[in-house]
């Protein structure tokens, strides 16, 4: 049916733990578009939907803000019209308020391969309290329906849990000749800031995501380093987590350490004692010790000191495909593994932060715990 509801995402509102927003398509315009939610299946309250648009868009986008929304709450929702007929019934939950233990997952470069599916699964199941994608999105490259089919994966995740983005290469998209730039990505998923750049806070951390492709916006700079600055001076947060899609340190066949990236950004998370920096960009997974001044402040073990170093993990295994790793790894490389790969983070308010890396049939890569 041309006006069925598909490509169903949830997003972070710009009040997290009492907004949510979802967006999803039609082919053809239907009247009165709407998500009705509630905390029982028989839902109950309605938010009325607005059309997002581009001029390369394939059909018609629907976007609509679910707020008062209780926090740590369950809530199903479907979306649709009465005319063009609605969406299966899904849930989700909201997070909780004040200081809480969760969990938060990660991938990056993504695309629509078997490993881009079950990896979306494999989180899926793990019910986080968000999921991050740290760039390299649809591979669309300016075939705009390939946003439709990776969107359409997406939803057996996005539908259930909400997912965060920040935008890589891939996302800068021309069509022919002509750069279309990031409108694709910027349309299709409710990022705050338009995806540029942008923070949010549950419980005690900070998560701050950027755009590396505009590594040298002076506007973007400024604000990255205000922000981290903000987050060190606020007694209420204690971890500092970072989004970016081009790592600063990496070891593959095809690209080494990115000296631009380092001479951007390393003085700036060294300043600032971010914690953890998550990366794509490299389709490996590829971990380093904790970094100061460009070097490893310990290269042994897997349980470290919060503060002492800053801890860069690329997982650029989502599943569009893979690279070879060079022959010798960085100087402070931990682990590496040509693999599809997510991330799976317990963000503590006491004891330590521990990250775990698993492989896409779900078998362990390795585990390392902050604090
Ligand atoms: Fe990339």
């Amino acid at each position: 049916m041309a006006t069925e509801p598909k490509q169903l995402r949830l997003a972070f509102g710009a009040d997290v733990h009492t907004q949510m927003s979802i967006t999803w398509q039609t082919q053809q315009p239907v009247d009165s578009p709407v998500v009705e939610f509630g905390e029982t299946p028989a839902l109950g309250r309605r938010a009325a939907a607005e059309r997002v648009s581009y001029p390369y868009e394939t059909g018609v986008v629907y976007r609509a803000l679910m707020s008062d929304l209780k926090p740590g709450q369950r809530y199903y929702y479907r979306v649709g019209s009465a005319q063009g007929g609605y969406s299966r019934a899904y849930a989700f939950r909201t997070p909780q308020q004040g200081l809480h233990d969760f969990t938060f997952t990660a991938f990056a470069d993504h695309g629509t391969t078997r490993f881009s599916i079950q990896n979306s699964r494999n989180v899926a199941a793990l019910n986080p309290t968000f999921h991050f994608i740290a760039g390299d999105l649809s591979y669309a490259n300016g075939r705009q329906p390939i946003w439709d089919t990776y969107l359409e994966q997406l939803e057996v995740l996005a539908a259930r849990v909400p997912v965060m983005v920040s935008f890589g290469n891939h996302e800068n998209e021309r069509i022919g000749e002509q750069r279309i730039g990031y409108i694709a990505a910027e349309t299709r998923f409710a990022m705050p800031n338009k995806g540029q750049y942008y923070d949010f806070t549950l419980s005690n951390a900070r998560f701050v995501a950027f755009n590396s492709n505009e590594r040298d916006s002076e506007a973007q700079y400024q604000w990255l380093e205000r922000t981290l600055q903000n987050a060190r001076r606020d007694r209420d947060v204690r971890w500092l987590i970072v989004f970016a899609h081009h790592p600063l340190y990496g070891s593959t066949q095809r690209r080494g350490n990115n000296e631009g990236m380092i001479r951007r950004f390393q003085p700036l998370f060294d300043r600032y004692r971010v914690d953890l920096v998550i990366h794509g960009h490299d389709h490996v997974y590829e971990r380093m010790y904790p970094m100061r001044n460009n070097t490893a402040v310990v290269k042994q073990g897997n349980r470290y000191k919060q503060g002492a170093g800053v801890v860069y993990v690329t997982c650029g295994g989502g599943g569009v495909s893979l690279y070879d790793l060079a022959p010798e790894p960085t100087p402070w490389t931990a682990k590496r593994e040509r693999i599809y790969c997510y991330l799976k983070v317990r963000v503590p308010v006491r004891g330590a932060l521990r990250v775990e890396a698993y492989r896409v049939d779900n078998t362990p890569i390795e585990a390392f715990e902050i604090g």
